[in-house]
């Protein structure tokens, strides 16, 4: 099976989120099931500059205002193909907005462009490799299923993978008519969204099959309360609707060979954990203290919970335990974090900003990690946490339902459990659950078989890759139903 996958962000080339992970592990996953994947991706100045060769595969004369072309290179196992096109990628900045933050105003032309590139490639641009299956990660890609579903020719299937439907590519009217599709996809059944233009709302209609990437948020984004507007629309697809969960890259998340910690350590050598859990407590000016470290790595939003965790911060204090958290995001939440450090030094301990190797020596550290979400796709730090045996409390919903199994008494008798799972999203289920894992904490014994349990969790991508695999296969034998 050949694979296109299109994606606005890859590790480690760029990345914002969860997404960046799954395009830059996934390929090597599915090449172990027979799945050739290339990686189409905006080649943001920030990326060549990483990648030594790039070659040119495909031009365009005119893309959306300015000429561009494919080139094709490689990093790690994945195979790239970046869509060069100055007038629209090369600025600085992250990937969708400028130094200032803002989003670019002509994002609905840097992605289209995308969507559309991704299409042509789909219809056989790139000499000597045409895809089977073309599948578009979020509202980025989400324009190419629209784009091929109006081309000429034999197509391939198209496949949308919804990371997040919080956000959705919604654009002004006055965009249509400079996409470049015929009058018709202004319409229910293209990218017409309440007056405006939905990138993701087209493609979830267009795509041969739609994805998501947790069965519970799958059955989630269909009820009104998880659906974010696109319930109605997803509803009438259920069929085509298939939850499959992430994984992640258990060579660069592996704490038997992790270079960036103090110390290596497994489920049946822990005695270099406590070196990390000592240099995390050095690393953050920790008080000695008896209670579990707490850690938050994430984005500090809404969607994350963080709000919520703020309110319950005094009373977790008070509980014995201490907290690392390393963030960023909304400016209130990073104040209030701040202002918690201020009133608890020894306590708590903040780092704003992002930094993936304080996030392995967190994991590697801490005692437990903190996942308060109000919704989740999937999360993927919940993943790394259990295979650190830094233990997980979560929020039961989306994907930290699916892969953390609660500590409640049944579960810890048999040895099933992983972690500790709450609801509802408020401040006193929060205090509960952590009340919970100080209790547990206080029991050495039983804590640590709950972290060797916890470890040996499969976080890998190998059972999804057969899943995903499985799924393209179907759809080139052209079954109606999503297996
Ligand atoms: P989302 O994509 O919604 O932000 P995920 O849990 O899927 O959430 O993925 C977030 C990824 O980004 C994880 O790999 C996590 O470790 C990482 N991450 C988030 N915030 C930070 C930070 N401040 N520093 C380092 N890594 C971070
Ligand atoms: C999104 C979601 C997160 C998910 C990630 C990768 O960022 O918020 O839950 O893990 O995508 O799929």
């Amino acid at each position: 099976t050949r694979l296109l996958s299109v994606s606005s962000e890859v590790f480690p080339l760029v990345k914002t989120g969860g997404l960046a992970d799954v395009a830059g592990a996934l390929p090597g996953a599915l090449a172990e099931v027979g799945v050739e994947t290339r990686t189409l991706m905006p080649a943001y100045p920030g990326v060549l500059a990483k990648l030594g060769t790039a070659e040119p595969v495909h031009r365009f004369e005119l893309l959306f205002g300015g000429p561009a072309m494919v080139l094709a290179a490689r990093h790690g196992n994945v195979e790239l193909l970046l869509l060069d096109a100055p007038h629209l990628y090369e600025r600085p900045g992250g990937p969708y907005a400028g130094p200032g933050g803002y989003d670019h105003p002509d994002n609905w032309a840097r992605f289209a462009a995308l969507g559309k590139a991704a299409a042509e490639i789909g219809m056989g641009a790139v000499e000597g490799w045409r895809p089977d299956v073309v599948q578009a990660h979020d509202w980025q890609g989400a324009l190419a299923p629209v784009y091929l579903a109006f081309a000429q020719g034999p197509r391939p299937k198209s496949m949308v993978t919804i990371h997040n439907l919080a956000f959705q590519g919604t654009f002004p009217h006055a965009v249509f008519p400079l996409l470049g599709l015929p009058d018709s996809a202004w319409s229910l059944e293209g990218v017409e969204y309440y007056g405006s233009v939905g990138f993701l709302k087209g493609g979830l209609h267009a795509a041969d099959i739609v994805t998501t990437v947790s069965p519970s948020y799958a059955r989630e984004i269909v009820t009104p309360e998880g659906g974010m507007g696109l319930d109605g629309l997803l509803r009438g697809r259920r069929d085509r609707l298939v939850g499959i969960v992430n994984g992640i890259d258990t060579d660069v998340w592996n704490p038997m060979s992790d270079p960036h910690i103090a110390a290596p350590f497994g489920p049946n050598a822990m005695e270099g954990r406590a070196l990390n859990r000592r240099a995390l407590a050095e690393e953050f000016s920790l008080e000695e203290a008896d209670g579990p470290v707490l850690a938050v790595v994430s984005r500090l939003t809404w969607q994350k919970g963080m709000d919520v965790l703020v309110d319950a911060l005094e009373r977790i204090v008070h509980l014995g335990a201490r907290l690392v958290v390393v963030g960023s995001g909304d400016r209130m939440l990073e104040g209030a974090f701040l202002a918690a450090q201020a009133r608890h030094p020894g306590r708590v301990g903040v780092r704003i900003g992002y930094d993936e190797l304080l996030a392995h020596r967190v994991q590697a550290g801490a005692d437990a990690l903190l996942v308060p979400s109000r919704f989740e796709p999937c999360g993927l730090t919940q993943l790394c946490a259990l295979r650190y045996g830094c233990l997980p409390i979560v929020a039961r919903v989306g994907g930290l339902a699916d892969t953390v199994i609660d500590a409640n008494f049944a579960a810890l008798a048999s040895g099933a459990a992983t972690g500790f799972v709450f609801s509802p999203l408020d401040a006193d289920a929060l205090v509960a659950a952590v009340q919970r894992a100080c209790e547990l904490f206080g029991e050495p014994p039983a804590w640590r078989a709950l972290q060797k349990q916890a470890m040996r969790s499969d976080v890998s991508w190998g059972a999804s890759a057969r899943r995903y695999a499985a799924l393209y296969q179907s759809l080139i034998n052209g079954e109606n139903a999503a297996p």
